[in-house]
């Protein structure tokens, strides 16, 4: 039953005819407990509530997979609001982006070109901005246009999947530039070539690899629900003498809240990752599709 409700909500996030439906007749309401909404000023107010309550938070403008010039140039600009409204409201915020949307799939110039514009404008007003890592086939340009923004810019950071084969030799080769990274499992589907196929691997290498970041003295997100994740970490840190200023937890808006809240009164410094855009629909389906569960919180934030 499960297996037919994702297939179902993956069908649904890309059917053109449903999104137009569901964006007309008010899914958007369900949507807000993932999503803090389409614009900017939409986002600000969430970041600012948020942060009330203790998190910090990291924004991302939703769209991916851009083949237009305009469209790749229109994200970049929209990254560049996000970080002045951020630094003009004070908020304890970074960004976070996908290349894909700035770019990448027209050519690697494009999307260096609008990270240099994103990041002088990001160094200037001091706000954090970290490179989301998206499917195999743009991992390594991923990491080289990061490796040559890191070598402008220290306030950049980009995210090592542990699913995949080359993560750990990743983590060596980057070392040398003592990189903030964000660590996760891995979100895509990948053939058995380049990533391991069972779950008990991804989670060893995950462990893996969050122990060789933390003790290259490097700042470490580790973005993930799994709770044994979080425990292995928490007892790792201790073990190691690993302060907390070293590293964060990082975890989904709307997402294991209660275990967001519990890492924040353990003394831990925990991230909220919080998207919002007018692409909201596709992300929503997805989180859905991961956990059918999650259809309950949006039927329920539609009736209200
Ligand atoms: P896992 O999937 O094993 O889930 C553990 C438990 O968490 C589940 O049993 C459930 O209780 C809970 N859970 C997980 N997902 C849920 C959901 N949708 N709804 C409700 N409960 C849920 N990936 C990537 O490829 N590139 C990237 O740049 C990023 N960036 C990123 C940032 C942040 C802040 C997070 C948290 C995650 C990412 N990811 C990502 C996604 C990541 O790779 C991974 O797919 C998800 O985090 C799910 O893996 P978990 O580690 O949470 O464990």
């Amino acid at each position: 039953m499960e297996k037919v409700m994702k297939k179902s909500l993956l069908f649904l996030s890309e059917n053109a005819f449903f999104t137009k439906i569901a964006k007309k007749y008010g899914l958007q309401y369900g949507a807000s407990r993932f999503v803090a909404g389409e614009t900017i000023h939409h986002a600000t107010k969430v970041i600012k509530s948020i942060n009330e309550k203790g998190f910090k938070v990291t924004i991302d403008h939703l769209g991916e997979f851009v083949e237009d010039r305009l469209e790749a140039d229109e994200n970049a600009d929209e990254c560049i609001v996000a970080i002045k409204e951020i630094a003009s409201k004070e908020l304890d915020s970074q960004v976070s982006l996908k290349l894909t949307s700035i770019g990448l799939d027209i050519s690697e110039k494009v999307a260096l070109d609008n990270m240099n514009r994103i990041m002088k404008v990001a160094e200037e007003y001091k706000v954090f901005v970290t490179i989301d890592m998206e499917s195999y086939s743009r991992c390594h340009s991923t990491i080289e246009l990061y490796k040559k923004l890191k070598s402008r810019y220290e306030n950049i950071g980009t995210v090592i999947q542990a699913y995949l084969h080359r993560s750990e030799s990743d983590i060596v080769e980057l070392n040398s530039l003592s990189p903030n990274l964000r660590l996760v499992k891995g979100a895509y589907k990948e053939s058995h070539y380049v990533a391991f196929p069972k779950k008990k691997d991804v989670d060893d290498n995950f462990q893996k690899i969050i122990c060789m970041h933390l003790l290259n003295g490097n700042f470490t997100a580790i973005a993930s629900h799994d709770d044994r994740i979080i425990d292995f970490t928490k007892t790792f840190v201790q073990n190691n003498n690993i302060p907390k200023e070293q590293f964060e937890f990082q975890m989904l808006y709307g997402i294991c809240k209660e275990r967001q809240q519990q890492l924040l009164e353990e003394g831990y410094q925990v991230r909220v990752y919080l998207p919002y855009g007018k692409d909201w629909y596709g992300y929503l389906m997805r989180r859905m599709a991961e956990r059918p569960a999650n259809v309950q919180f949006v039927l329920k934030g539609m009736f209200k």
